[in-house]
């Protein structure tokens, strides 16, 4: 026999030797929901996650950051929802305040990305404003992202997250940011964004009251080729970092992704591929965090160079252990 390719997994430190994947805490961001309230609350659908107090959400952004991982990712939640999403735009709003309060409390270049989309603010849940007969408006809720990009960047977010699946959301907040003097502020696109029953563990997160579905806005499932006009229409405009969003049902199209641009890829492990690993481990069923880390390094391995993933905190806490 010529080829034993048994020979490098022969020994834990072999296989080290010739890994082609790692995982890094500083290419990890982690998602947060607050919410305006004197103690954090458990999130039934996601063990181990809670909506934070501002206090609780502080505190976790430190941990985060002193541990290594790469940045944190706010969402709001509000205490009151109108038709608008006015409290998006508010700068005495829960995100702003928080943005506020995690940049006092970490300093002036830790990553803090906020989430610019409507769905956690507006009463029918959509990601942005209605017509009168009830549709999406996309060119009408543009002027809403704009408006809430700036909010959060003088709020302190360095990077803003668009995941609202606006045809051209990313050149009008981009202009809005530039015409505000924040040049410096990152887009991180979402520019594959698909419309996923992953995502239902979040509507418990962020309390979000939508009846109905996304999908005249957020992709199909059932199509990749797609994904490469949404990734080209974002970069035209002026994304910083694409994302492809969900990660494990979705490697075909970080893949793609990563062979087609020359930018940075992120890839979101959501809320439902969390609790998938959670509610099976919880059972006994697999290894917890041989599960957690196989995920995630098959996300990297895919061609992820940034993960926004729920386990961002532990994960670093693990690597540190390995070292
Ligand atoms: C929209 C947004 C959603 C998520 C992140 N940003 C919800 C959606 O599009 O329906 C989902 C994240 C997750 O499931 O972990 N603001």
């Amino acid at each position: 026999m010529i080829e034993r390719p048994r020979r490098l997994r022969q020994s834990s430190v072999m296989r080290s030797l010739v890994r082609e994947t790692h995982l890094r805490a500083d290419a990890l961001i982690l998602p947060m929901f607050v919410r305006d309230i004197p103690e954090p609350v458990a999130i039934n659908a996601m063990p181990g996650v809670v909506q934070h107090s501002f206090a609780s959400l502080v505190h976790a952004a430190q941990e985060a950051k002193a541990l290594g991982v790469g940045g944190v990712m706010l969402f709001g939640v509000p205490a009151d929802r109108d038709a608008m999403g006015s409290e998006a735009c508010d700068a005495d709003g829960i995100l702003a305040r928080a943005l506020r309060e995690t940049r006092a409390a970490v300093g002036p270049d830790y990553i803090i990305c906020a989430d610019v989309c409507l769905d956690e603010f507006t009463e029918h849940g959509h990601c942005g404003v209605l017509t009168a007969d009830g549709r999406v408006d996309n060119d009408a809720t543009l002027a809403h992202y704009a408006d809430m990009a700036v909010v959060c960047a003088q709020a302190g977010a360095n990077m803003v997250g668009l995941s609202g699946m606006m045809d051209g959301q990313v050149g009008v907040v981009r202009n809005a940011l530039d015409d505000a003097g924040y040049d410096d502020v990152v887009i991180l696109a979402y520019s594959a964004k698909y419309a996923s029953a992953f995502y239902g563990p979040f509507r418990e997160a962020v309390q979000s009251r939508l009846d109905g579905d996304r999908r005249t806005y957020q992709q199909d499932p059932a199509n990749r080729r797609e994904s490469m006009r949404e990734v080209r229409l974002d970069l035209e405009q002026g994304a910083d970092i694409v994302m492809v969003k969900p990660a494990l049902p979705y490697l075909d199209i970080v893949a793609d992704t990563r062979a087609s641009v020359d930018v940075p890829v992120a890839a979101y492990v959501v809320s439902g591929e969390y609790s998938m690993i959670e509610a099976a481990a919880a059972n006994g069923w697999i290894n917890r965090r041989a599960a957690i880390l196989e995920a995630l390094t098959s996300v990297k391995r895919a061609g992820a160079d940034i993960i926004c993933t729920y386990w961002a905190t532990e994960v670093a806490k693990w690597l540190k252990e390995q070292q």
